[in-house]
């Protein structure tokens, strides 16, 4: 059953716009957005939410914006278990986490997918800001790469990427490393054929070490959050970098791949650097 239109008839005085009408599932944990007025009924609200998923056994009430170095959500449990951890499933990859102490969103799920398609046989591919794993997992899993390489400065999520490598084992040519992406790419003294920044607020600090360790002729992903109609930015951020490094860029296109508050979007920079004229 609908869950707005079971929210309508438990709540007929309230605006019905103002009710939840979906949720994100994240393994058995549906995390939903009540509005401020309503918390009083945040508690019915997540049996409801319960009692119409037998497959969902904690509710958690989005209770602010990712923040913070590791880009953590804060969630308060309303209804069920009192845990926050679970194991997802997205892509064909199982994925164990902690939504109290590691980003993860299920909604990057078609941009992996979309990444993973784009990777051909044989690549170096390196993520920046990797998570607890879910790109280097889907990319190895649905591309024929040689090796992709995940870098994290989450302890937390380092730990669970370590995890999640071993709960797919079938999953082979994926090293997870932990620490700050301008410490460990340098170090490595590798050139990759495809790079992904994943870090939209502030992702632009790494374009630097980003650029230096993409062979010429690599793929760059650069994924940035910009308001609508403001793709032109994202553009220029790579394109001021690479002229410092005496570089040149051709885009291949700008995906709009999720969003942040009303006309803010998660964008994606599909671009070939250096290409050969
Ligand atoms: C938006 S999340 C993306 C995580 C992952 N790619 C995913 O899709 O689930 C950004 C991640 O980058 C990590 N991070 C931020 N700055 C970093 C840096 N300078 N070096 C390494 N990791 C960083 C954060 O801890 C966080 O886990």
């Amino acid at each position: 059953m609908n869950l707005r239109k079971t929210l309508q008839a438990r709540f007929p005085a309230v605006d019905p716009t103002r009710l939840p009408g979906g949720f994100d599932r994240v393994g058995d944990i549906a995390v939903v957005m009540v509005a401020p007025e309503l918390a009083s009924l945040d508690r019915e609200i997540g049996e409801i939410i319960l009692a119409l998923h037998t497959n969902v056994r904690v509710v958690a009430k989005r209770d602010g914006q990712y923040h913070g170095e590791y880009r953590t959500l804060p969630l308060a449990i309303i209804a069920g278990e009192q845990r926050l951890t679970t194991v997802h499933r997205e892509n064909g990859i199982n994925l164990h986490l902690d939504l109290a102490r590691v980003y993860f969103s299920v909604r990057s799920a078609h941009e992996r997918a979309r990444i993973a398609a784009l990777v051909q046989p044989g690549e170096t591919v390196a993520v920046l800001c990797s998570g607890i794993g879910p790109f280097p997992l889907v990319i190895a899993r649905h591309s024929g790469a040689r090796e992709v390489i995940g870098i994290e400065k989450n302890p937390m999520a380092h730990a669970y990427a370590l995890q999640n490598l071993q709960a797919n084992p079938k999953i082979t040519g994926v090293r997870c490393l932990e620490g700050e992406v301008t410490w460990v790419l340098p170090m490595l003294d590798q050139k990759f054929d495809r790079i992904l920044v994943a870090l939209p607020h502030g992702g632009e600090a790494l374009l630097p070490c980003a650029l230096a360790a993409l062979q010429p002729g690599g793929i760059l992903h650069y994924y940035d959050m910009q308001a609508k109609g403001c793709s032109t930015a994202t553009r220029t951020k790579v394109e001021t970098a690479c002229r410092e490094q005496g570089r040149r860029m051709q885009a291949l296109g700008i995906t709009r791949c999720g969003h942040c508050g009303p006309a803010v979007y998660r964008l994606c920079l599909d671009a070939v650097i250096d290409a050969a004229r």
